[in-house]
């Protein structure tokens, strides 16, 4: 039994890439593990949002992730803001974190070009809060999209390196859970780079059906291949991954082979791919709504998993609090 750490931001609501990407796995893992599945809301901070929005944004996603099969039966569900013990440990990280190192992190060089008014410092330490989310928990696995590679392999280097400083075999190196495949990227309709939160270019889970047909029938393509066997372009390759997780084998099969034959209709394949999608999105959505409606339900969740969160953080904090010399007088 492996301990298992993972996080969603409460920026918006959740995409078919944070389904795909990471909560799918989520569901299967909970089953095996001991899992805690966390909201991200400090990590939310970064962007500024209204103080009127963030309890909104945070019962969302909460109902989201619930709907999306999250157990809190048998995993840890909580909020990061109400397990404090975590800004305690990415303080202590900090220390040790380089300006260097963090500067050079793809995530940051990309919010440098996205938001060149709000380059906070929240920003460039956000691999080390994250860092924390993970090791307070001493978790070994962490699933994860293929975007949040990097932060991974930082939350390795921050906790080797404080075991080193100390001298100490005390935080395991996590490692990303992938049940052996390798990590995943669902694209965005856009014809260019992963499907997000706030690019525009994303399929929500609690979209309606309409709302997607709408939406696929808009997704880029091409003017079609122009001889048999041609290489999709980035746009329909990018339908095509969508469709390799959301629709059966044998539709996947019949359209890469009309393309091959370049008998391809795109509109065909995109209502074929709606559908699809629909399908999967359907009963998540329906249990959005119900789960919305039980702020009693969702109140219980919380609190529940914010005492077992924070039995577990708070005692790293102690022993962290012993291996860097703090002592009681
Ligand atoms: P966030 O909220 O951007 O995304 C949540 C999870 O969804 C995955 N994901 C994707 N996977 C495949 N294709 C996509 N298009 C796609 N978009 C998102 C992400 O990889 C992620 O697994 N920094 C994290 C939140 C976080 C966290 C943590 C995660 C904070 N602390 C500790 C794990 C452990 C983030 O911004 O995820």
């Amino acid at each position: 039994m492996e301990t298992v750490v993972s996080g969603i931001r409460s920026t918006g609501y959740l995409h078919l890439g944070n389904y795909f990407g990471a909560i799918k796995n989520f569901v299967k893992m909970q089953r095996e593990n001991n899992c805690f599945f966390f909201i991200a809301d400090y990590h939310s901070l970064t962007t500024h949002p209204k103080p009127d929005d963030i309890h909104g944004n945070i019962r969302q996603v909460l109902a989201e992730y619930l709907a999306c099969g999250l157990d809190p039966e048998i995993a840890t569900i909580f909020i990061q803001s109400d397990v404090p013990e975590v800004v305690e440990l990415y303080l202590l990280l900090n220390m040790n974190a380089y300006v260097g190192e963090l500067e050079r992190t793809t995530s940051f060089k990309e919010k440098i070009r996205k938001q060149p008014d709000n380059i906070n410092a929240g920003l460039l330490t956000y691999p080390v809060l994250m860092a924390a989310d993970i090791i307070i928990h001493k978790a070994t696995k962490v699933p994860v999209g293929k975007d949040q590679e990097q932060h991974l392999e930082m939350t390795r280097r921050f906790a080797r390196r404080f075991n080193t400083m100390y001298g100490v075999d005390y935080f395991p190196e996590p490692d990303a859970y992938n049940f052996g495949r390798k990590l995943i990227k669902i694209p965005g309709l856009d014809g260019t780079g992963k499907m997000g939160k706030s690019e525009g270019n994303g399929i929500f889970l609690a979209d309606t059906p309409d709302e997607i047909r709408k939406k696929v029938m808009k997704a880029v393509t091409d003017a079609g291949p122009s001889a048999p066997g041609e290489k999709p372009s980035e746009p329909v390759k990018n339908l095509f991954t969508i469709m390799s997780v959301v629709s059966d084998s044998s539709t996947l099969k019949y359209f890469r082979e009309k393309h091959t034959s370049c008998e391809i209709r795109y509109g065909e394949m995109k209502k074929q791919l709606a559908e699809d999608i629909i399908k999967v999105t359907t009963p998540i959505r329906d249990r959005i709504i119900e789960i919305l409606t039980d702020k009693k339900y969702m109140a219980g969740v919380v609190s529940a998993g914010a005492e077992k969160a924070r039995a577990s953080a708070s005692k790293t904090i102690r022993e962290v609090r012993e291996i860097i010399g703090y002592k009681p007088f």
